[in-house]
């Protein structure tokens, strides 16, 4: 495993597993199959629906004998919980779930505040104001990112997280948080795959000591299951995929994986699938060329699939733009 290094001084294993859709049933016993292909960095969140089962894998595997401290457990604050007096119990419950007394980093999930739904009402919240509504739909609220970034702060100097970050920002709300932030954030996790470089957002990234993950690293494969992209859009059915994946006796997705890693960022992609888990993280005895890269790089097509823009009317009745 290779790392990145925070501009805290933290060290972030370079691939991690993602647990968004991971299906309940299997997630702990996912979660120990992963540690014990050599995963050490898990990637959750309130939002995901699995944080309790997943504490029972982290359980697991610490009573095998892992150590707390060779583990990185990010998890991200969601939408509803932006409000100053929130920020603190959804940690907590967050924590409580997972059975873990602090986390290495906690994202602030999307630029985005949702009105609070209580905690014993629905959780996780998800999306929807009221699921019961005659016409179900997303309540906005109107808090200042700085307001949540700075209960998010206060985490730190309580020792609760180690890391703070971000998801779904650009470089406009980076700049707006830094102007105001104590304490810097030190991730940004965003889209990333052949069809969505970010060479921009990367480079500001990069200039402000930012360390950056990559979501969705395989593109459209998380996509089809939600209908939210086409047998068509497959990244990893790319015939320059395949060609290079054939000169390297890799598979089209390590490729796009090690292409990931190789541009500096850090991944997270998902699977519940043993052999595949097992193939996600074999990335570090093999390195593709500069002119291989560049191949990669032309594939560029700005596509986004998780997009609130594209979503939200469709699943949520709710028209919500963040990146345009
Ligand atoms: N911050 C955010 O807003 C945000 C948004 C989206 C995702 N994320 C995080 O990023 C993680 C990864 O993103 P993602 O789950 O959207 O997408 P992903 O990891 O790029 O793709 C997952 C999909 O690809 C399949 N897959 C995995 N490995 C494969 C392989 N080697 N060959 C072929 N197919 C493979 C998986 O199926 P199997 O399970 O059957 O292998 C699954 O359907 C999430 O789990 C979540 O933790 C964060």
């Amino acid at each position: 495993m290779e790392y990145q290094t925070l501009n805290t001084g933290h060290k972030l294993p370079m691939v991690g597993l993602g647990l968004w859709k991971i299906e309940k049933n299997i997630t702990a016993q996912t979660i120990v199959s992963a540690v014990e292909s050599g995963y050490r960095h898990l990637d959750s969140a309130c939002d995901y629906g699995n944080e309790e089962e997943a504490g029972k894998g982290l359980h697991e595997v610490l009573n095998q004998g892992i150590l707390r401290k060779d583990l990185w457990i990010t998890s991200k604050l969601w939408n509803t919980y932006h409000r100053a007096e929130h920020v603190r119990p959804a940690l907590l419950r967050t924590l409580r779930d997972l059975q873990l007394d602090y986390l290495d980093l906690y994202h602030m999930h999307f630029p985005i505040a949702l009105k609070y739904v209580d905690f014993d009402l629905r959780y996780p919240p998800e999306w929807l104001y009221d699921p019961k509504a005659d016409q179900p739909r997303m309540e906005l609220d109107s808090v200042p990112l700085l307001e949540t970034w700075q209960a998010m702060e206060a985490l730190v100097e309580e020792g609760l997280v180690r890391d703070i970050g971000i998801c779904n920002f650009g470089t406009a709300l980076l700049r707006d948080i830094l102007a105001s932030a104590k304490i810097r954030p030190s991730v940004l996790q965003i889209e990333l795959h052949p069809y969505l470089c970010q060479k921009n957002l990367l480079r500001f990234c990069m200039e402000e000591d930012i360390a950056v993950t990559g979501f969705s690293p395989l593109g459209a494969q998380s996509y089809f299951q939600l209908n939210m992209a086409e047998a068509g859009d497959s990244v990893i059915e790319q015939p320059s995929i395949h060609d290079i994946a054939k000169a390297h006796n890799r598979t089209p997705a390590q490729v796009v994986l090690r292409w990931g890693i190789q541009r500096g960022v850090s991944i997270v992609p998902k699977s519940s699938n043993p052999k595949r888990l097992r193939e996600n993280i074999a990335l570090f005895d093999f390195k593709l060329s500069d002119t291989e890269m560049k191949t990669i790089n032309a594939l560029d097509c700005h596509r986004r699939f998780n997009d609130p823009a594209d979503f939200g009317p469709a699943a949520f009745n709710t028209f919500l733009p963040i990146y345009d």
